[in-house]
């Protein structure tokens, strides 16, 4: 399927799909408006973080609301052992991939470790290269501390999408990928992040990893959606990273991940095909050589 694909991507980017009828929470948002809309029609939203033009497309041509390349590019498809060490440049450049194949999205981009600490000019800087690739929106983690930025870049009229609960950037601080919020004063101060957000101008944010009655008190005590990865069903949406629920990543995969598919074996065994028939010259065929 890919390799035909693949063989018209520099001509034409249609993956040749047959077209199909999509319902009304399978129609991909353009703005900021179809967030809120979501929210008080109680239509779940569904995003995933992608990284390259094909899964892309195949997001959203199979109904997925929003994308969103997450710096756990760095993790999933460079190798690093965390989201510390994308760069404002790796994440652009695969903004721009995302968006060149898929003009019309609703595209939200990470803002990387380190490129919104270091004062508002280099917040800017990084929030422009995000626009400037396709972005139609930034992410960051956290609250205390980036109130000025997070506010800036609002006025500046890029919108931003929170991510407060599990923030793996300050995955050192954390100590490790735990559940978060597990006490009474830890789950109340969760409670205000995420009140600190919608009042400061967020248009949604992402809560990752705390328990599902957290997930949905802190969903029920906003106006604005919250996406949930590992937080319960009781959220206004749910977010995983495509090449999780497509079961293509190497090593463990936390307790919230669903994979859909067994896709290394897949690709395994045709790479092992592959591989066969060339040491047994079956590939190439006449049909595939030319005169
Ligand atoms: O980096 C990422 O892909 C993310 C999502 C998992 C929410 O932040």
């Amino acid at each position: 399927m890919f390799s035909q694909s693949l063989k018209h991507a520099s001509s034409t980017p249609s993956l040749n799909l047959p077209t199909r009828q999509l319902g009304l929470s399978q129609r991909p948002f353009r703005s900021v408006s179809d967030f809120r809309k979501a929210k008080r029609d109680g239509r779940k939203i569904s995003m995933l973080s992608v990284y390259d033009a094909v899964f892309a497309r195949l997001a959203v041509e199979a109904g997925v609301n929003t994308l969103l390349v997450g710096d756990s590019v760095a993790m999933a498809l460079y190798g690093f052992e965390s989201t510390i060490h994308a760069t404002v440049e790796m994440i652009a450049s695969h903004v721009g991939a995302v968006r060149r194949a898929c003009p019309g999205a609703f595209l939200v981009a990470d803002l990387p470790f380190g490129s919104y600490r270091r004062g508002l000019k280099a917040a800017m800087k990084a929030v422009e290269a995000m626009a400037r690739a396709g972005a139609s929106a930034v992410k960051l983690e956290g609250v205390t501390g980036n109130e000025k930025i997070i506010s800036h870049i609002i006025e500046s009229g890029i919108p931003v999408m929170g991510h407060i609960g599990l923030t793996p950037q300050s995955v050192l601080a954390l100590g490790g990928y735990k559940v978060q919020g597990g006490t009474e004063e830890e789950a109340a101060r969760l409670i205000e992040d995420a009140k600190e957000l919608e009042d400061l101008g967020a248009f949604s944010l992402v809560l990752e990893c705390v328990s599902r009655s957290l997930g949905s008190r802190i969903s029920s005590n906003l106006s604005i959606p919250v996406i949930g990865i590992g937080a319960g069903a009781e959220v206004d949406g749910q977010v995983l990273v495509a090449s999780d629920l497509l079961g293509l990543s190497l090593g463990r995969s936390p307790r919230f991940v669903r994979r859909y598919l067994d896709g290394a074996a897949l690709v395994s065994k045709a790479f092992e095909e592959f591989c066969r028939q060339v040491g047994e010259a079956q590939y190439p065929s006449e049909a595939e050589s030319y005169d």
